[in-house]
């Protein structure tokens, strides 16, 4: 393959990366690139709920529009992300439930009408939603957030409700990060699955975030965690891969980055419901590594000139 939309299509997934706005409207070098290597996108921050309504009742919809309107034109799915998540809320919201002028009735309701305005506004035109963002602790335990707090467990199922209402054709997925191997994660989410399905909840996917480094063991196990929720008949996506290292970068580094990227589309094209593997940005010049890992960075498959780094000469050759 010559590149990565060919490999996505002679492997018969979907390969994605996130995208900066600001960088789609500004390079035209970024636009380009992306255009050309990626199949599906996923807004990185344009489609939170922090950026679509930062003042209450107040819809600033401009970025998200820009992504799903360059992926239309370039013949890209969305994935949606995200619908429901503790982190970038806007203040609004979370001062109101903090100083008791938002209470729970009301909370409810202020989530049902977002989550049914903004995949109103997308439908047909977002083929996966990321409906509920990391919503299990590291210990196995429901995420504390205002959700849970003043919402109850049942949030989540009326997340998905509401979700399918306003788009039936849609794909809604629960993601998460470290659950390619934290095994507490793991089977809270299948159970979380299972209940849902017991209750006739519209759920279709699980999404691996896949923020992984080098210097912690692959996770090799992924593709037996990935046909557990396959057998539970959902589609498996990858949705949010990197593969961060601790600088300076060396050529032993990127070789071991290489080999990491080389495994997780391996492990996604092993099991057949793998059906998606997004990049969480394919360009080292728009990474949000170095911002939230102190001294770490180099997660991409190109580096911030927008060549390929052995990491995008590994994913082509898997076969
Ligand atoms: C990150 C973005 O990449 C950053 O630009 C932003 O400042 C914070 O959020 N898990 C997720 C993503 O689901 O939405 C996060 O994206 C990375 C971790």
């Amino acid at each position: 393959p010559r590149d990565l939309r060919e490999l996505a299509q002679r492997h018969g997934i979907k390969i994605g990366s996130a995208v900066d706005v600001a960088a789609l409207r500004a390079e035209a070098d970024y636009r380009k690139v992306l255009n050309r290597e990626f199949n599906h996108v996923t807004a990185e921050n344009a489609m939170k709920w922090e950026s679509v309504e930062p003042q209450r009742g107040v819809y600033t919809w401009a970025d998200a529009d820009a992504v799903v309107e360059n992926a239309r034109r370039n013949r890209q799915q969305v994935r949606g992300h995200t619908l429901l998540w503790h982190n970038q809320l806007p203040a609004w919201l979370t001062s109101g439930v903090a100083d008791g002028s938002i209470g729970a009735a009301e909370l409810r309701s202020i989530l049902r009408d977002h989550i049914t305005t903004q995949v109103g506004r997308y439908k047909g035109k977002i083929r996966a939603w990321d409906v509920v963002n990391e919503v299990v602790e590291e210990d196995g335990t429901l995420r504390q957030s205002i959700w849970l707090t003043h919402l109850g467990p049942g949030y989540i199922a009326d997340a998905f409700r509401w979700a399918h209402r306003a788009d039936p054709r849609a794909k809604l997925f629960i993601n998460d990060y470290n659950l390619e191997w934290n095994q507490p994660k793991i089977e809270t989410t299948l159970s979380i699955v299972k209940d849902l399905q017991a209750e006739g909840v519209p759920i279709h996917g699980v999404g691996f975030q896949g923020h992984l480094g080098i210097q912690y063991d692959y996770p090799g196990d992924w593709a037996n965690v990935m046909r557990r929720f396959a057998d539970l008949g959902l589609e498996i996506a990858i949705t949010e891969l990197d593969v961060r290292m601790v600088l300076p970068v060396t050529p032993e580094k990127l070789a071991t980055q290489a080999d990491y990227y080389r495994r997780a589309l391996t492990d996604c094209v092993s099991v057949r419901a793998c059906e998606e593997m997004t990049l969480w940005g394919y360009t080292d010049r728009h990474s949000w590594v170095p911002g939230w890992f102190e001294g770490e960075g180099s997660a991409c498959v190109m580096d911030e000139n927008l060549a390929p780094k052995p990491a995008y000469h590994a994913l082509l050759a898997v076969p």
